[in-house]
This record gives C-alpha cells, sequence and structure tokens, in this order.
C-alpha cells in the first residue's frame, strides 16, 4: 500500500514512517524538508499520485488558540482538498484523549481539525492518543523560566511514540472506521515525576519546580480529564522502560 505522512519527520511520524516501510508499504513523508507547505498547500499534489491512506500527524506546537486553529484548520482543509482529487481512500488523523475538555489554546486546534476531517468526504478515521512518553523529553526543553526548567501538574497515561505508530499504520491499512477506540498508555503517571525523571537520565541536576498551567487545559490537565476510559486500548511499554531503553 501506498502511504503518505505528514508530519512524517516529527516525533510520532518518523515511527510511523519506519514501521510502515518494515511492514512492506511504500511510505512517502509530506513536509517542509520534503518541499511541501501544508500550511499553503504548495507541492502537495503531485505527492499523491496513487497514494491509497494519508496519516496526518503534522503539527505545530503552540499554547495560543489562535495560532493552533489557523494551522491545523489549514492542513486538514489543504489535504483533504488534495486527497479529494488524487482519489485517496483514507485519510487518517491522529488527535488527543480529553480533547474537548479543554477547548481552548492548542486543542483548539485539534477541535477544529476533528471536526473537518468528520465533515469530509474523504472516508476517515479519527484515531485519539493519550500523551506519549516522549511529552516528557519536549515538556523538559519547553517548559522554562529564564534557565529553570519547569514540570506541569498533570495527570496522564502516556505511551511509546513506537506503539502510537504500529497502531496507525494497522488503522490507515484497515477500512476507515470514524472515530476509533481511544489509544492510551499502560498505567497513570504523573508528568511532574516523568519531566524529573527525564531531567535526571540527561545528567540535570537543577531544581525543577511543578508549576500549574492556566485555563481549561491546565484545570483538564490535572483533574484527569485527559485520562482514557476503560475501554481504550493499551501500549505495553511503560514510561520507566521507555527512560530505561534511552540508555
Ligand atoms: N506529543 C504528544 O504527546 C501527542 C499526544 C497525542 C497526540 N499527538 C498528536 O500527534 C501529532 C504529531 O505530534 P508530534 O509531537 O509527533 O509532532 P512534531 O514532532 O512536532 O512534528 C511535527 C511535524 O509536522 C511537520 N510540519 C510542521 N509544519 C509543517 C508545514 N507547514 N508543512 C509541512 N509539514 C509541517 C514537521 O515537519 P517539518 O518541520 O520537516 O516540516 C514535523 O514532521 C500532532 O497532531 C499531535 O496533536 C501528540
Amino acid at each position: 500500500m501506498r502511504i503518505a505522512v505528514a508530519g512524517g519527520t516529527g516525533v510520532v511520524g518518523r515511527h510511523i514512517m519506519n514501521v510502515a516501510r518494515d511492514r512492506g508499504h511504500e511510505a512517502i513523508p509530506l513536509t517542509r524538508s520534503n518541499g511541501i507547505d501544508l500550511v499553503t498547500g504548495s507541492g502537495l499534489p503531485e505527492w499523491l499520485d496513487g497514494v491509497d491512506s494519508v496519516i496526518d500527524v503534522s503539527n505545530r506546537s503552540t499554547l495560543k488558540t489562535d495560532e493552533s486553529v489557523a494551522f491545523f484548520t489549514a492542513v486538514t482543509h489543504n489535504l483533504l482538498a488534495a486527497e479529494r482529487k488524487a482519489g485517496v481512500h483514507h485519510h487518517v488523523a491522529l488527535s488527543i484523549v480529553g480533547a474537548d475538555a479543554a477547548p481552548d489554546g492548542y486543542y483548539a486546534g485539534k477541535l477544529a481539525q476533528e471536526g473537518l476531517v468528520e465533515a469530509a468526504d474523504v472516508p476517515w478515521t479519527i484515531q485519539r492518543s493519550t500523551q506519549f512518553h516522549e511529552f516528557a523529553a519536549m515538556m523538559f526543553d519547553q517548559a522554562k523560566a529564564g534557565p529553570v526548567h519547569l514540570a506541569p501538574r498533570a495527570r496522564t497515561q502516556p505511551i511509546a511514540a513506537r506503539e502510537v505508530a504500529e497502531h496507525m499504520v494497522a488503522v490507515a491499512v484497515a477500512a476507515p472506521t470514524g472515530r476509533a477506540v481511544d489509544l492510551a498508555g499502560p498505567q497513570e503517571e504523573s508528568l511532574v515525576e516523568m519531566v524529573r525523571a527525564y531531567a535526571r537520565a540527561k545528567g540535570h541536576r537543577g531544581w525543577i519546580p511543578a508549576v500549574s498551567l492556566p485555563g481549561s487545559m491546565g484545570r483538564a490537565q490535572r483533574s484527569g480529564a485527559l485520562l482514557p476510559h476503560s475501554d481504550a486500548h493499551r501500549g505495553r511499554q511503560t514510561f520507566t522502560e521507555w527512560l530505561a531503553s534511552l540508555a
């Protein structure tokens, strides 16, 4: 099968490219490094010739509502329009468990994306996942006040990006199902402890204070609204195992 991966160079996108190729599929990355700007749509149509499924794991990391909505709306609109013209059979979008509990900031973009996909005339699947184990690394790198790293308070049930990728490829080669059963990690973790453990594993010895993010996103993170329901598919690798695998 020919599978195009919007965001194929990202944290989960790289794994999707590898898993798809390991399983004998042709995988085409749709990213700026490949000459495609998904926000403007430039360069996109010629890469969709003969593509069966598109997996969208593109991303813009932002806490700003306007920026997030503008990015995910433009990318989803451009992808779906190009897919319709090219006769793509299946659009698969990756979203986030509990996104509707925090309908502003970054999550506003994810909800806008889901709405466009649901209204699309290209057959679709929306797969929601909890945070990746790799989210701890992203927080360590990005959540800072000057030189001090910060650890946002959040209840999460993280999953390895590699396992998300395995699941996304299986979804992309199967028939479209609309809203799929959520995907989550094996057990609940504290994001504060994840960030601190990641920092220690990287040799960081400084103090990492816990902080509460403002707004509905911060409240949803702390309340457990981003945790999966009991019927979610579970990954196997724990955060501790993932961290050990980095050594
Ligand atoms: N991180 C998590 O814990 C988590 C949990 C659940 C769901 N998700 C969802 O998973 C998806 C992927 O997240 P991620 O953390 O793996 O993403 P990421 O590492 O930030 O990667 C973003 C990807 O998007 C591409 N991209 C960005 N702007 C682009 C543009 N204008 N044109 C073309 N490509 C563009 C980047 O490629 P270039 O820079 O090369 O263009 C890169 O491949 C997101 O939709 C996110 O909401 C993430």
